[in-house]
C-alpha cells in the first residue's frame, strides 16, 4: 500500500477532464501514483491498437464517456475516435461512515487500505476481474467488419471502450493498494491474451471464441451478467476502494446486458416474422436464425457462464465472506445474519456418479447463491423473448438449460446431462449433443449472415430494427461515421 494514498475517502463525483487520466480519485495529488499510472498508459494504448478492435479507429463513433460519477449526468454522449476515448478512473462516491455489512467483522468500519493479512486474496479477486476485462475486447475485436447495423457497430464499440476502462478500474487498485505486485499483476493484465495456447486469460469463457454476433449478443447476455453479479458481490467489500470501483462499473455494465437482451428479442422478432412470412421453422432459406438454433446458442453460453461462479461448495468463497472480501449480491436486502455460520444451504454434490442434494453451512455455499440469483435474472430475458414468440403466436418455448447441462466445474463436472436434467450415459450425450449444443453446420451457417450492414438505418436480415435509437437519436442515426 502506498502511503501516499488518501486514507480519507475523495467524494468528488465530478471528473476532471483538464488531466491526462481523468479522474475523480484526486489523482495529481499523488505524484508517484500518477507517473505509475501515466507510464502504463502507452502500454494500454499499445494493447488497445494490437489486440482492440480490428477497423474503425479512425471513425468517429457516437460514444459516452462518464463526466461525472453521481445519479445525474454521469454520461456524456458525442462523436469520439476511439483511440481518444478519455478512459479514466473512476470509483462511486463515498458513502460517509459505511460498515462492514457481513462476515466477522460486520458493523465495523470499512477499509481505506488494504490489510497486510488480505492482501494476496484481495489481489487475486481483483486480477481475476481485470484479466476479464480486456479478454472480451480480445474476443470481439474482429465482429466490427460484419455489425448488422451501425447502430449495432456503436453498442459494440461502446462496450469494447467500457471494458477498457474497466481493465484501468482494476489497474488504479493494483497500482494504488499493491505496490510493486500490484505494477507487476498490472502489467500481466496486458500480456495474457484470450485463447492464447501459452498465455491464456484466467477463466474458461473468456478463452471461448466470439467469432459472431449472434455468440456476441449472448455473451453479453450471459456472460458480462456473470460479470454483473462479480462486480455486485465485490461491490459490499469491506476494501472501499474495490467497493466502490465495482459500484461504478455496474452502472456502465447495465447497458452490456441491455445490448445483449433487446437484440436477441430483435432476433427473435425477425425469426417469428419470417416464420410467418414462409409458413416455416427452418427459415435458414430465408435468411432468419432458427429457434432451435438460437436455442442451442443460448444453451451454450449459459453453462459455460454459469460455470464461472466456481464449485457449489467453496472454502475459499467462504474465508473471503467471513473475512468481508466479497459478498452476496444485495446484501444488505437479505434478511438473514450476514455471518451464515448458522444456517445451511441446499447444494448438488456428486455422489458415485449420481446427484444428491445436501445441506451445507451456508458460508460454504456463497457461490451457489450468488449463482442461484444470477440463474433468477437470467430468465427474466427468456420470459421477454418468449413473449415475443407468444404474441406472435408460435408454440415454440425457449428454455434455461438444466444447471448440470453442459459443466466442467463443480458437482456436475464429468456427468452428461440432458437440457431437461436428465442424467444419461456419456454415449447417449453423443448421440444427441447436436439437438443441444451449436453444430459446426450452425456455425458455418450463422457464420455466412454475417455480412456487414452500414447504411444508416439499415438492418442485416436476422435481426429486427431497435424500437428505439440511443440517447434519443433516430435509429437510422449514423452512429458511426465511417473513416
Ligand atoms: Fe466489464
Ligand atoms: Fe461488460
Amino acid at each position: 500500500m502506498t502511503a501516499t494514498t488518501p486514507s480519507a475517502p475523495s467524494t468528488s463525483t465530478q471528473v476532471d477532464y483538464s488531466e491526462l487520466i481523468p479522474n475523480n480519485v484526486g489523482l495529481s495529488n499523488d505524484r508517484r501514483l500518477q507517473r505509475a499510472l501515466e507510464a502504463w498508459r502507452p502500454r494500454f494504448l499499445d494493447w488497445w491498437g494490437d489486440m482492440g478492435p480490428v477497423g474503425f479507429q479512425a471513425s468517429d463513433v457516437y460514444l459516452r464517456t462518464a463526466i461525472s460519477t453521481d445519479r445525474e449526468g454521469w454520461a456524456n454522449f458525442g462523436y469520439v475516435k476511439m483511440p481518444d476515448y478519455r478512459w479514466g478512473i473512476f470509483l462511486a462516491e463515498a458513502k460517509p461512515d459505511r460498515r462492514i455489512g457481513f462476515g466477522e467483522l460486520a458493523g465495523q468500519p470499512v477499509w481505506q487500505e488494504v490489510p497486510g493479512e488480505h492482501r494476496n486474496a484481495l489481489r487475486r479477486l481483483i486480477v481475476v476481474q481485470g484479466d476479464t476485462e480486456p479478454a472480451s475486447v480480445e474476443q470481439q475485436r474482429h465482429l466490427g467488419k460484419t455489425a448488422p447495423s451501425l447502430y449495432d457497430l456503436r453498442n459494440l464499440l461502446q462496450v469494447n471502450v467500457e471494458e477498457g476502462r474497466h481493465l484501468w478500474a482494476m489497474v488504479y487498485l493494483l497500482h494504488a493498494h499493491f505496490g510493486r505486485d500490484g505494477r507487476e499483476e498490472a502489467d500481466t493484465l496486458l500480456e495474457r491474451q484470450s485463447g492464447d495456447h501459452d498465455r491464456p486469460r484466467i477463466l474458461g469463457a473468456f478463452n471461448e471464441p466470439t467469432p459472431d454476433w449472434l455468440s456476441f449478443f449472448l455473451f453479453t447476455y450471459f456472460t458480462d451478467r456473470d460479470g454483473k453479479y462479480q462486480l455486485g458481490a465485490m461491490a459490499e467489500s469491506a476494501f472501499d476502494p474495490l467497493a466502490r470501483t465495482c459500484d461504478f462499473m455496474l452502472k456502465e455494465e447495465a447497458h452490456h446486458m441491455f445490448v445483449g437482451a433487446s437484440a436477441i428479442g430483435r432476433i427473435v422478432a425477425r425469426s417469428c416474422e419470417l416464420m410467418r412470412t414462409h409458413d416455416t421453422d427452418d427459415i435458414r432459406p430465408y435468411g432468419g436464425v432458427p429457434l432451435d438454433m438460437l436455442q442451442r446458442y443460448l444453451n451454450f453460453h449459459f453453462s459455460v457462464s454459469v460455470d464461472l461462479f466456481g464449485s457449489e461448495r467453496s472454502t475459499n468463497a467462504a474465508s473471503y465472506y467471513t473475512q468481508g472480501l466479497k459478498g452476496r449480491w444485495n446484501e444488505a436486502a437479505r434478511n438473514d445474519d450476514h455471518r451464515l455460520l448458522d444456517h445451511t444451504y441446499a447444494i448438488a454434490v456428486q455422489r458415485d456418479g449420481v446427484i444428491t442434494r445436501a445441506e451445507v453451512t451456508a458460508v460454504n455455499a456463497v457461490n451457489e447463491m450468488l449463482r442461484d440469483d444470477y440463474t433468477d435474472d437470467c430468465a427474466k430475458g427468456l420470459r421477454r423473448w418468449n413473449a415475443i414468440i407468444r404474441d406472435a403466436r408460435f408454440d415454440v418455448e425457449l428454455r434455461l438449460p438444466h444447471r448440470g447441462f453442459h459443466r466442467a466445474i463443480g458437482a456436475y463436472s464429468g456427468l452428461h446431462f440432458s437440457p431437461d436434467g436428465v442424467l444419461i450415459a456419456a454415449s447417449e450425450w453423443d448421440r444427441q449433443v447436436s439437438q443441444w449444443l451449436p453444430t459446426d453446420e450452425d456455425r458455418t451457417y450463422v457464420g455466412s449472415l454475417m455480412k456487414g450492414v452500414f447504411e444508416p438505418g439499415r438492418m442485416a436480415g436476422w435481426i429486427a430494427a431497435p424500437a428505439a435509437g440511443i440517447h434519443a437519436k433516430a435509429v437510422d442515426y449514423e452512429y458511426v461515421r465511417w473513416a
